[in-house]
């Protein structure tokens, strides 16, 4: 994308002069990494001759840079109408440079008069030229700078995402009293996080972690494995054991006394990795006694680095397979002996994971012993305005305040979805500032990411009969009953085959597709779900 100037200066002659020499002597070089590969950029310069002219292209086109002659005549006569342009395009885009041009003699009164947002004030002279030159190179190479380094601050994957931590005040202070009252009682704490996809469980874990590290204290994270059925015990205590241990800030073989242990009871260090080298059947070292054993030599080794080793497991819903896993770790930190360890253990899955692994009778307890726990619901609308607001303020890119209303009303405030969204909005940029214009493009690209990441695979849950019930319910404003999606199936000529519409609703329902709003009423929660549906579903 070339870069743009806008230049305002009602005497047609000087208006040529400048242009003329900013065309010829600017060269703009695009940032380091960019497509432009910090190659010169082409330099495109506009002009307006009149204040209502110069209004107008700033309203329709995208500009980078605006250079304003103050004294010019405003639009209801005044005589400095350029405060006019200089203020709209403030307005427009707070973040795109300004460089006023003033009468010889007023450039003192023009700084007092415009304090905030200007980028250079330049008297009228024998050399104002070359200073404008200079300092329209200076305002670009500075909105470079301010987009290389920021790069696009909504990127997911990226391990480190996301930019900017909005909300969960509450959450991270429930966790902070978990650690409290570790630290006082005599015993192990636990405490679980709930949430749905991608509400933000594995984010508040790094923040957690990341807060505990800040005050000095250790804190690992294990991102669980997926394991078969029917998986040995005795390896599911292994793997977590490994996860804790790749995690810490230590190599393994600072840990003397664990190491020790690791000898005598057939385990060999690989790296990171360890290995059974005995008979690990239950008869000669059951996984709880392994867990036991492991948890309580590494507190030995690390009590005097930390007041508290916390231990934040990760996507538990990989235990689903294994379930008599958890029972091993509650008794595991139910015995007396490792009650004398500072250890926080958490554990992040989703709501229904947790229900099915507590449902069966032999795992009833566990429900009443992981009672401490936080739900991760979305973030308030003003949670997701500062997260978007601070994640642009480095980036020198702004979105209208239409969009980031927007933003909140189509995702509900889904973290998840919210950062897909403004990936695709701050890619859509003209010139740094991001408007209704490009809202539908960024939408349907978000929805496509959406739709590969999860959507795809919750349509098809469903048959093709259950589809087309489907694409009526995302089709109608609010929640519908069978008799409504009756009436629009039949209003759209949509044949839906036997046995019924009651059935096929409750068949979404217990697919978790949809949800029960109330007696017979059926609605797909998820608005960008339902968007994606409407745009690549429709029936005919
Ligand atoms: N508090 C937050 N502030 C800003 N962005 C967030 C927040 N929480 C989550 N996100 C963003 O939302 C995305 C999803 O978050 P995360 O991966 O933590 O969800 P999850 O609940 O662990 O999902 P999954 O169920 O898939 O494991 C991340 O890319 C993250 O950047
Ligand atoms: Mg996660």
């Amino acid at each position: 994308m070339p870069i743009r100037i806008l230049v305002v200066e009602d005497n047609p002659r000087t208006l040529d002069i400048y242009k003329g020499a900013l065309q010829r002597k600017v060269m703009a070089v695009g940032p380091v990494g960019s497509p432009d590969g910090g190659a010169p950029v082409a330099l495109e310069v506009e002009g307006a001759d009149a204040v209502s002219l110069a209004l107008e292209k700033l309203k329709s086109q995208a500009f980078d840079l605006l250079v304003v002659d103050l004294k010019m005549p405003g639009s209801s006569g005044e005589e400095m109408g350029g405060l006019e342009v200089v203020a709209e395009s403030l307005t427009l885009d707070p973040l795109r440079p300004v460089i006023v041009i003033t009468g010889y003699g007023s450039i003192a009164l023009a700084r007092q008069t415009l304090r905030e947002g200007i980028f250079d004030f330049i008297e009228k002279s024998d050399n104002a030229v070359d200073m404008l030159i200079d300092s329209a190179r200076k305002a670009i190479a500075h909105r470079d700078e301010k987009v290389l380094r920021s790069g696009n601050p909504f990127t997911a994957m990226t391990g480190v995402e996301p930019t900017v931590f909005g909300g969960r005040n509450k959450e991270l202070e429930f966790l902070e009293q978990r650690l409290d009252r570790c630290l006082k009682a005599k015993y192990c704490e636990h405490f679980l996080v709930l949430g749905n996809w991608g509400i933000g469980k594995s984010t508040l874990l790094r923040e957690f972690k990341k807060l505990q590290q800040s005050r000095g204290n250790l804190a690992c994270i294990v991102p669980l494995e997926p394991h078969q059925p029917g998986t040995r015990l005795a390896d599911v205590s292994r793997s977590v054991v490994e996860g804790i241990l790749r995690d810490l800030p230590f190599p393994v073989d600072r840990f003397k006394r664990l190491v020790k242990y690791f000898d005598s009871a057939g385990v060999t260090v690989l790296g990171t990795g360890l290995q059974f080298s005995r008979d690990t059947t239950d008869r000669h070292l059951s996984p709880q006694a392994f867990l036991h054993d492991s948890l309580l030599h590494l507190w030995h080794d690390l009590n005097c680095k930390t007041q508290s080793l916390l231990i934040l497991l990760d996507d538990v819903d990989n235990f689903l397979p294994v379930p008599e896993i958890l029972q091993t770790l509650q008794t595991t930190l139910l015995m007396t002996s490792i009650r004398e360890a500072k250890i926080l253990v958490g554990l992040a899955l989703a709501q229904e994971s947790w229900l099915t692994l507590t449902s069966t009778r032999l795992h009833h307890p566990l429900a009443r012993f992981f009672l401490p726990r936080v739900e991760l619901g979305p973030l308030t609308e003003s949670e997701v305005r500062t997260t978007i607001v601070k994640s642009l303020s480095e980036t020198g890119v702004s979105f209208s305040p239409d969009i980031l209303s927007n933003v909140y009303q189509v995702t509900d405030g889904h973290p998840f979805e919210m950062q897909i969204l403004c990936h695709h909005l701050f890619n859509n940029q003209l010139s740094r500032r991001v408007g209704i214009d490009v809202w539908d493009k960024a939408l349907e690209a978000a929805i496509n990411d959406l739709g590969a990441a999860v959507f795809d695979r919750w349509f098809h849950e469903a048959s093709a009969e259950e589809a087309k019930v489907l694409t009526l319910i995302a089709a109608a404003r609010g929640p519908v009953s069978a008799k409504d999606v009756k009436e629009a199936a039949e209003a759209k000529k949509v044949r839906i085959s036997p046995p019924s519409i009651t059935k096929y609703l409750q068949r979404l329902s217990e697919k978790q597709v949809i949800t029960k709003t109330g007696r017979g009423m059926y609605a797909i929660p998820d608005r960008m779900f339902r968007a994606y549906i409407a745009s690549r579903h429709q029936t005919e």
